[in-house]
């Protein structure tokens, strides 16, 4: 029992959830300046948690998963949370409304949401111009999708796609320290289906490796298509060095099996489940690619229903390097960082590792 759940969450959970992550985000955006300050209470310092991924210095593992703060407005504030890394958007090459509303909905008897945003953003350009003066105690990530244009909108061409994927890259890149790649966005039909067809996806990965980038790639990819799947991603993206990690996005479909509230109560809602729901397909996803990548060029990226510093741990010794959250931090509260934080370092005392990097993976080889 925390204050959070006990009285603010209460609050909160009342308006329709997207007013409230509307609210949180302007909240954010007016708190940034006390971000620094507020980051000097709430990291955890402890030499075990920092890791080095792909040449980046992470203090710590735990990040923000890419969703929350899509246009990069109160990443100070974040910040000041106590994350590792924090990771902006979605953001497309143009602005997008997004899928209609409501969008957004809170299930919690299983402490998770669906979500059907279809990736509302302000668009690349206003995005890169918001984070010119941001400097950020860590990563920053920003996460690249198509744009969705609405159901009505008429079909784009492949090379369309393409060009507008490595359109945003161009202009987002240089405020970022590392690019994730939304090929999976479960809301919207391009972002679905699209990066299944393996001609597409070489065709994508070679205009990819085509447009300099000063910064390392990773891509978030579906978790439907299972072994194959996981195997095909990996051939197609070998001979492209720019990319050095994976991540797998939420399904499209609901884990009916995995969801303890009832049918009737999801059935009628759009989109994709987050939250403990979503964790044993992703993890499932995690163990087998990390099996068959190369582990001396790939990292992978975790997340799904993480609300625990063993949560993180049990996802790291599967094969993550990085754990990313986001709906612990609607149920849990803004302190659960610091908490999962502090559980992670240790975790990783009792068991004797110096360093976070020395378990990934302990479980899995
Ligand atoms: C409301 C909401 C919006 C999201 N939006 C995005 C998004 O724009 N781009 C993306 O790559 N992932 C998005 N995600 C997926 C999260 O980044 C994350 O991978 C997923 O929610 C699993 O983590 P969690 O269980 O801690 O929420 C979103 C998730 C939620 C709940």
């Amino acid at each position: 029992m925390t204050l959070y759940s006990t009285l603010l969450r209460p609050l909160l959970f009342r308006p329709d959830a997207e007013t409230v992550h509307r609210a949180a985000m302007s909240f954010g955006a007016a708190a940034g300046f006390a971000g620094g300050a507020l980051r000097s209470l709430t990291v955890v310092d402890d030499a075990r948690l920092a890791t080095t991924v792909a040449g980046l210095a992470f203090p710590s593992p735990v990040g923000l998963a890419a969703g929350f703060d899509k246009n990069g407005e109160a990443v100070d504030a974040l910040a000041g949370l106590g994350f590792g890394f924090i990771e902006i958007g979605s953001v497309s090459a143009f602005a997008s409304a997004g899928n209609p509303r409501p969008r957004l909905f809170r299930l919690p008897d299983d402490r998770a949401i669906a979500v059907a945003y279809g990736v509302p953003n302000d668009g690349a350009e206003i995005v890169a111009a918001r984070l010119a003066r941001v400097r950020l105690p860590v990563p920053l990530g920003i996460n690249i999708v198509k744009t969705n244009f609405g159901a009505g909108a008429p079909p784009e061409t492949d090379d369309a796609i393409v060009a507008e994927y490595m359109q945003a890259a161009r202009a987002l890149a240089p405020r970022a320290d590392y690019l994730m790649f939304n090929l999976s966005c479960p809301n919207t039909v391009d972002g679905r289906d699209f990066f299944a067809d393996r001609g597409r996806l070489d065709a994508w990965l070679a205009a990819l490796s085509a447009t300099p980038l000063p910064c390392p790639v990773f891509l978030k990819v579906s978790p439907l298509g299972g072994i194959a799947a996981i195997e095909q991603l990996l051939e197609a993206a070998a001979p492209h060095a720019c990319i050095r990690g994976f991540m797998f996005n939420l399904p499209s479909a609901k884990p009916e099996g995995a969801m303890r509230t009832p049918r009737c109560v999801w059935q009628a809602m759009p989109g994709a489940v987050s939250g403990p729901p979503a964790a044993p397909l992703l993890d499932e996803c995690l163990r087998e690619c990390y099996r068959r990548m190369d582990r001396k060029r790939y990292v992978l990226f975790a997340s799904g229903g993480v609300s625990s510093g063993a949560d993180a741990y049990a996802k790291i010794r599967m094969g993550a390097s990085l754990v990313a959250l986001y709906t612990a931090l609607i149920y849990d509260g803004p302190l659960v960082v610091r908490r999962m934080t502090r559980e992670l370092a240790a975790l990783l005392a009792r068991d004797g590792f110096n360093s976070v990097a020395d378990a990934v993976g302990i479980d899995n080889r």
